[in-house]
């Protein structure tokens, strides 16, 4: 299987940004300028307050809706969580698992982004799953380590079929909202070596059928770069995916990348 077969992706995370009103202006305007078929997925994730009514501007467009997290249980006593249940009914198909903003702000661990990502497929979200190392990290020679330790933790007791149905995000901590893009050489080395420690635990054939984005800084001119290397297979994009016409120019850089 080449990469080709993987088809690219471009996912927007807003964060905490868009109002319900704002979020509607967005994708009315992205769903008219992408009418046509696209050669990558793109996806948009809003806050929780506008997935319903983004979803319904999405009904028959070829844009997919995300929502930025989840709890693991379904119900319950667990004050301002929200379930994949709930997410899916508000019409969203992905779900961002393990941000590194949730990691560092919200305490999350590998073991809780392992809890989610069960739950996640459980109620048939898509998990894009975030893991990276920190700039400390990565100039005390961590990073390989570090993106072990997440992936044996994150996915620790999968099967290969629940693999498969993953998207990865490689996030280098550093790069951020930084504006500090990760070099496409840097990018691929760690691309190359997730998709290598996937392969060694849930075969090859998973392994090459999926799909890393990569994340961290990502703008209209650097995007081709990133997505000329052999195992990046798009982007999830923050900070440049707020302005429709930046992240038209992502989504549009992109399908020429390929
Ligand atoms: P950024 O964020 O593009 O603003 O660096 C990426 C992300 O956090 O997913």
């Amino acid at each position: 299987m080449s990469f080709h077969t993987r088809k690219p992706m471009i996912a927007g995370n807003w964060k905490l940004n868009k109002t319900i009103r704002e979020a509607i202006e967005f994708v009315t305007l992205l769903k008219r300028r992408l009418s046509d078929p696209q050669s990558v997925d793109v996806v948009v994730c809003p806050p929780y307050t506008a997935l319903s009514d983004v979803a319904e501007i999405l009904t028959e467009s070829e844009i997919g809706l995300g929502a930025q997290d989840l709890y693991w249980e379904e119900k319950g006593a667990f004050t301002g969580e929200v379930s994949g249940v709930m997410l899916k009914e508000a019409g969203a198909d992905f779900v961002i698992i393990g941000h590194s903003e949730r990691r560092q702000f919200f305490h999350e661990t590998n073991d809780t982004v392992n809890k989610k990502t069960k739950a996640a497929l459980k109620s048939n979200l898509t998990p894009i799953v975030c893991i990276g190392e920190t700039l400390g990290e990565r100039e005390s020679g961590k990073t390989f380590q570090v993106i072990e330790t997440q992936i044996k933790g994150g996915f620790l007791n999968f099967s290969r079929e629940e693999i498969k149905k993953l998207i990865i995000a490689y996030e280098p901590v550093w790069a951020i909202g930084t504006g500090k893009v990760a070099t496409p050489q840097q990018a691929e080395e760690v691309h190359a070596f997730i998709r290598k420690e996937l392969a060694k635990d849930f075969g090859e054939e998973t392994a090459l059928g999926l799909r890393i984005l990569y994340g961290g800084s990502v703008k209209p001119d650097n995007i081709s770069n990133l997505m000329a290397e052999a195992d990046i297979d798009g982007a999830l994009v923050g900070g440049a995916s707020l302005e429709a016409n930046t992240f038209l120019d992502i989504v549009k850089s992109a399908s020429m990348a390929i």
